[in-house]
């Protein structure tokens, strides 16, 4: 029998590889693991606590918050607030950044931004949903509280990033940018356990993700290039929790893409919490992100903590033939004369 590796034993052996490595990160990362575990816990018996369905408030970005959303992101604050390891959070709950009191007098380097729980449609009818997180080193001065400035860093920035699936098991899938791995949660022991060392995104696969509903609202590119993945056979899967089809496409292969449509014009998911941690994820995987204008998703200025992008990644293959078909037949990069 392979021996168990835990995810904080990882965490630690991962922080010996770095001599001036003073803990912070490591620190960072299982204090997001036990968080992870509390959400789990009551994600797997929302139904017998009366909180599955909507609480009364709207979050920072006009939805409707599911209940779980709010008891994730208390959980996530909470966490994150007394580990002493983080200046301060943004959460796609909350309009502005927090920032937290320095523990012991100790400064923190780091700030981290996330969505404590990602796909809340699919809470009250039991699929998978997801927490995405990211971890920037501060810019400003560490003598004093974090700043704006901190969060609203270019994903190429990102010290680390991760996502939690809570799906048939629950994931924990990160990166500090030396490849990736995911634990399984076994709750028997209640550790994340090591079950997938070094994933590598194949490099073309057999999945497209997309809203179909929404082809009539994308540009005639788009749809173009979504007709030819259903020329090709492909088959179209989308759970609409980004997490859980990233992490689909992220093991076996594929194309995840939400172009801007009428409705977003600037594309709907929000670049500082879902796109660029997951972008970090699937390019230290091997494979691509782009923005559906062609931008590289982990380049894009950051403006706005809600700023919304559009964006089409996964397996590199697939990715650069979505780009050069866009390139082709809506002129984007075609030389001007
Ligand atoms: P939310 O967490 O507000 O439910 O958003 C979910 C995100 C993302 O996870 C998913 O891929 C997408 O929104 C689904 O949006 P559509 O329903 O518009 O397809």
């Amino acid at each position: 029998m392979n021996r168990i590796i835990t995810l904080d034993e990882f965490i630690i052996r991962r922080q010996k590889d770095f001599p001036f490595a003073s803990g912070e990160l490591t620190g960072l990362l299982r204090d997001i693991g036990v968080a992870a575990k509390i959400v789990n816990r009551e994600v797997n018996k929302a139904g017998l606590l009366n909180i599955l369905g909507t609480a009364e408030v709207e979050n920072a970005s006009g939805d409707a918050v599911q209940k779980l959303d709010l008891y994730a992101n208390e959980k996530l604050i909470e966490c994150l607030k007394n580990s002493g390891e983080c200046a301060g959070v943004a959460s796609e709950e909350i309009e502005e950044i927090i920032t937290f009191p320095t523990v012991n007098d100790k400064p923190s380097k780091y700030v981290v931004v996330f969505d404590p729980l990602d796909g809340s449609s699919n809470i009250d009818v039991n699929v998978s949903v997801g927490t995405i997180f990211g971890i920037y080193r501060r810019i400003s001065d560490t003598a004093d509280s974090c700043t704006l400035a901190d969060f609203l860093q270019k994903g190429s920035q990102l010290v680390a990033a991760g996502y939690v699936l809570y799906g048939t098991s629950t994931l924990l899938v990160y990166s500090t940018g030396r490849g990736v791995n995911a634990f399984t949660l076994d709750p028997t022991i209640g550790e994340f356990c090591l079950s997938h060392r070094d994933i590598q995104i194949p490099q073309r696969g057999n999945y497209y993700s997309v809203n179909q509903g929404y082809y009539l609202k994308f540009d005639v590119d788009m749809r173009r290039y979504i007709d030819q993945c259903s020329d090709m056979n492909l088959r179209l899967r989308y759970i609409g929790s980004m997490v859980s089809d990233i992490h689909r496409i992220l093991l076996q292969g594929g194309i995840f893409l939400y172009p801007n449509t009428r409705k977003y014009p600037q594309g709907k998911l929000r670049l500082v919490y879902e796109c660029n941690p997951l972008s970090f994820i699937v390019e230290q995987a091997g494979g691509k992100a782009i923005t559906t204008q062609l931008e590289r998703v982990l380049d894009l200025e950051v403006h706005d903590l809600h700023q919304r992008a559009t964006i089409a990644m996964g397996s590199p293959e697939m990715v650069d033939e979505m780009k050069a078909f866009v390139e082709k037949y809506s002129g984007i990069n075609l030389p001007k004369d």
